[in-house]
């Protein structure tokens, strides 16, 4: 596929696999993928599972990625992982604000923002996500819903952040339902949130963040959804938890 950015598409794991079960998920997908150079690929496993999955990926073309970091350096936080914990695991991305944390763990895009300082100030890379509920788009809000998510969740980067952050775009409504925004309803949103980007930044930024699709991804969507100028990868939940699928989503791809 011809695109404009190197596409990145990265495996949110959430809370599955144990150790055993992790290794055999990324022993395969070292197998399948080896040989892929034309996309960007990351696993984003459980807290419990970096340190073996870091080891088992060490040689191979698999980036770590972390599912969330505390705003905070160290100290009296407890249950929560510091930016110098992920380095110890070669942790080189970390997707911050998913729904399911801003729903769940009540995470505010003040909150989200402070991470991604967090993280840049260690020289990893957030995945910022950002997307409207199913009432919030019937209610024709979208636009609204995601430029006050992008203002906030990305306010106080610096233009060098911000190129270096990835932007996820997940409506709520298409997580784990089997409902996936149509290319049309995909590449639409892309393309106002890199508008924003440009008001908010500059045209130069805007052009080199790489916004990814999220939603209910398979193989039987994702080449046309990431077919779209303004789609750059996609943030897969239940598909990338079995080689086969995700495989077959990278593959289908290239
Ligand atoms: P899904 O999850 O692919 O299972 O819909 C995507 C996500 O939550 O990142």
């Amino acid at each position: 596929m011809n695109k404009e950015r190197k596409l990145i598409i990265a495996g949110n794991w959430k809370m599955n696999k144990t150790v055993a079960e992790a290794l055999d998920l990324v022993r395969g997908l070292k197998i399948e993928l080896g040989n892929v150079k034309e996309v960007d690929i990351v696993v984003c496993p459980p807290f419990t599972a970096l340190g073996e999955v870091s080891k088992a990926i060490l040689d191979s073309n698999i980036r770590l990625g972390a599912q969330n970091m505390s705003e905070n350096n160290v100290g009296a936080f407890t249950g929560e992982i510091a930016a110098v914990m992920l380095k110890e695991f070669s942790v080189r991305y970390v997707i911050l604000g998913h729904s399911e944390r801003r729903q769940y763990q009540k995470e505010s895009d003040a909150l989200i923002a402070k991470k991604a300082l967090a993280v840049h100030a260690a020289a990893l890379k957030p995945i910022v996500c950002i997307g409207e509920t199913l009432e919030q788009r019937e209610k024709n809000q979208t636009q609204q819903v995601l430029e006050t998510q992008v203002h906030g969740s990305l306010a106080g980067l610096s233009k060098e952040q911000m190129s270096e952050t990835i932007l996820a775009y997940e409506p709520v409504w298409a997580i784990g339902t089997g409902k996936t925004a149509t290319t049309a309803q995909a590449q639409e949103a892309h393309a106002f949130i890199r508008g924003v980007l440009v008001k908010m930044f500059d045209d130069t930024v805007a052009r080199k963040v790489r916004i990814q699709y999220g939603g209910s991804v398979k193989p039987s969507n994702a080449r046309e959804l990431m077919s779209q100028a303004d789609v750059d990868g996609a943030l897969v939940g239940g598909a990338s938890l079995e080689v086969r699928s995700f495989s077959d989503i990278i593959k289908g791809s290239i």
